[in-house]
């Protein structure tokens, strides 16, 4: 459907991206002459050899060979194919990116979407004024949906009876032939019928909010099949739509995660709550082009399931067909909602704060895995866990390549390998090869690297913490980390790290995740000695700051004040700026 990118475009593009601009807000680049240098991202490397040349627009790494320009960077860095790379590109340059019609013409299928929008009005207008239109109203009251929000899903009326749109729009043999491939009337044996009919109409759009297709629901119980969707046709294909996708990319900006649900009910009530990055299936089961479509407007989604086995089957199909998306910041979570409630229902019942509670709790992928694994595979023994591990491998195949998958893996060995080891063998501690002794680390990253590997450490009464106004690389994440760890104590480290979207974050946390340190056995007061020196660090930082600024005569009484407390004892006159700072 997405036509070819002017080639035109693909060139202008090409010729007004800076590769300065595009690789540095990946990796940091330093300027060295007429050229810029980084630590090569494609090779491990202790001293830079990645070069970017501003006037070639090329880069290339003496290490590892590895060169290109400003799209390659972005393919090859953040794995994206062509057109997302050229997505991409025009995004952070605030373009969107024209699409032709292409050469090689489909159909048109113009009429068909003008037959479809007509009866949309035709199915709202019912709503409004059908003789019958009360019980439609009443019912989606009854649903607890006010005018706008059913106004905003356009949601209508197929009135009883046999022909209603038939007459309306079935007056010349091509328009017969336009609702036929449509799939608004339908033809049993010779004879010609309106499709919906007595039914709440639910219109299906588009990503760019063209009606596609329609759901209908009964009003009463006993009327036939619950709801009733519109055919396969040209224009319409149930599995790669999703409903309320449209409506949720109008009325949100930045769409920073989605919601997959199963009913229209589903989308409908969240959004009447508030929550209004909901989208549903079609009564099928989420398919690769939905998650295709998902995440080009979208880093995160979240599935939600009845908690029964038919939802537990579904989230394992949906995880299935998620895994080849996983590419580095991206993420998918699970949530299982208690035994005979959906989305519909529950934030009904438990009012939207509630719900977007519950969405906190959902699963990562990787702990999705585990857990479903170890189901099928007995922890306890040591063949159980080499079970789990095999059963692991074709399923990790299936991610890309990239600090995800590396972290899933380690993930998994942690699982398997952890409960694994054999006690310690009596005798000498030979000590393994390439351990890092932790004082070896710098502070910050001593403290992350600890918060990761022994997350406990978070938990310590007293902490100090005027350390995170210290102005240094690093503080703010070692702040979030060790907020979130306060907040969720239990959190594993692979889920810790998953809460990054950002994938140079990730991979950073990742590694440091995943080193080796010599002992771990002093960890609390390792992390508190850290936290305890850079709060030393912060408080001279403020010191000299002050000081920089203000000559004392040129002090208000408060910020004196302030200087003599960071001195501690008052004795601001007396002391050296900048002493004891490192
Ligand atoms: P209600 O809350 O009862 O209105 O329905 P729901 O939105 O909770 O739907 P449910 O969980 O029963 O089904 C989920 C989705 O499956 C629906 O939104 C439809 O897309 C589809 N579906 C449900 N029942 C039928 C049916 O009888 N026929 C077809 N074709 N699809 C159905
Ligand atoms: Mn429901």
């Amino acid at each position: 459907m997405a036509g070819l990118i002017p080639q035109t475009f693909i060139d202008d593009l090409l010729s007004r991206a800076d590769i300065i601009e595009v690789i540095n807000a990946r990796v940091p680049l330093k300027r060295a002459g007429h050229e810029y240098k980084a630590c090569c991202p494609f090779h491990d490397e202790k001293t830079p050899s990645f070069t970017v040349s501003p006037s070639k627009q090329f880069y290339h790494c003496f290490g590892c060979g590895a060169h290109g320009t400003a799209l390659g960077f972005l393919m090859e860095y953040d794995r994206l194919s062509f057109p997302e790379a050229i997505e991409e590109l025009a995004a952070s340059m605030g373009l969107e990116v024209p699409r032709e019609a292409g050469a090689p013409q489909g159909p048109d299928h113009r009429p068909l979407y003008d037959m479809l929008e007509q009866a949309a009005k035709f199915y709202r207008r019912q709503l409004g004024q059908h003789p019958q239109a009360a019980r439609a109203i009443d019912y989606l009251k009854g649903r607890g949906l006010s005018g706008e929000v059913a106004a905003e899903y356009r949601i209508g009326f197929a009135p009883p009876g046999w022909d209603n749109l038939l007459r309306q729009f079935g007056t010349s043999a091509r328009d017969i032939d336009r609702l036929r491939d449509t799939g608004l009337i339908s033809e049993p044996d010779g004879k010609r019928y309106d499709r919906l009919r007595d039914r709440i109409i639910f219109p299906i759009r588009d990503t760019r909010g063209r009606v596609v297709g329609f759901g209908g629901r009964v009003l009463t119980a006993d009327d036939g099949p619950k709801y009733l969707n519109s055919p396969e046709t040209p224009v319409f294909h149930k599995g790669r739509e999703l409903y309320g996708l449209y409506e949720a990319r109008q009325a949100l900006q930045d769409l920073d995660r989605l919601l997959v649900v199963e009913g229209y009910m589903d989308v409908v009530a969240l959004a009447q709550h508030g929550i209004r990055n909901a989208v549903a299936t079609l009564g099928t089961a989420t398919t690769a082009d939905h998650l295709d479509r998902v995440y080009r407007v979208t880093p995160e989604v979240v599935f939600c399931f009845d908690g029964d086995r038919a939802g537990r089957d579904a989230a394992w199909k949906a995880f299935n067909t998620a895994l080849p998306f996983m590419r580095d910041g991206r993420q998918a979570r699970f949530l299982f909602l208690p035994d005979g409630e959906d989305p519909d229902s529950l934030v009904r019942k438990e009012g939207a704060e509630a719900f977007t509670q519950r969405l906190t709790q959902a699963l990562p992928l990787s702990q999705f895995l585990i857990d479903k694994l170890a189901e099928q595979a007995d922890m306890n023994t040591l063949d159980g866990r080499a079970r789990l591990a095999e059963l692991a491998k074709p399923l990790i195949a299936k991610l890309p390549g990239g600090t995800f998958k590396t972290m899933v893996e380690q993930h998994l060995n942690d699982v398997v390998g952890l409960a694994a080891t054999p006690a310690p063998e009596p005798g000498p501690r030979r000590s393994r090869p390439k351990a890092t002794a932790l004082g070896t680390i710098p502070p910050v990253r001593r403290a992350v690297v600890l918060l990761l590997q022994r997350p406990d450490v978070a938990a310590q009464a007293d902490l100090p913490s005027d350390w995170n106004t210290l102005d240094m690389p690093g503080i703010p994440l070692l702040g979030d980390l060790l907020e979130t760890l306060r907040q969720r104590p239990d959190i594993s480290p692979a889920a810790l790290i998953d809460r990054w979207p950002d994938p140079e974050t990730r991979r950073h946390l990742a590694r440091l995740a995943a080193l080796e340190i010599q002992t771990l056995d002093d960890a609390a007061e390792q992390f508190r000695g850290v936290l305890v020196e850079l709060s030393r660090q912060a408080r001279n930082a403020q010191r000299r700051k002050l000081q920089q600024v203000y000559r004392p005569s040129a002090m208000t009484d408060e910020e004196k004040q302030r200087l003599r407390e960071l001195y501690g004892a008052g004795k601001a006159s007396q002391s050296e700026p900048g002493r004891g700072g490192d």
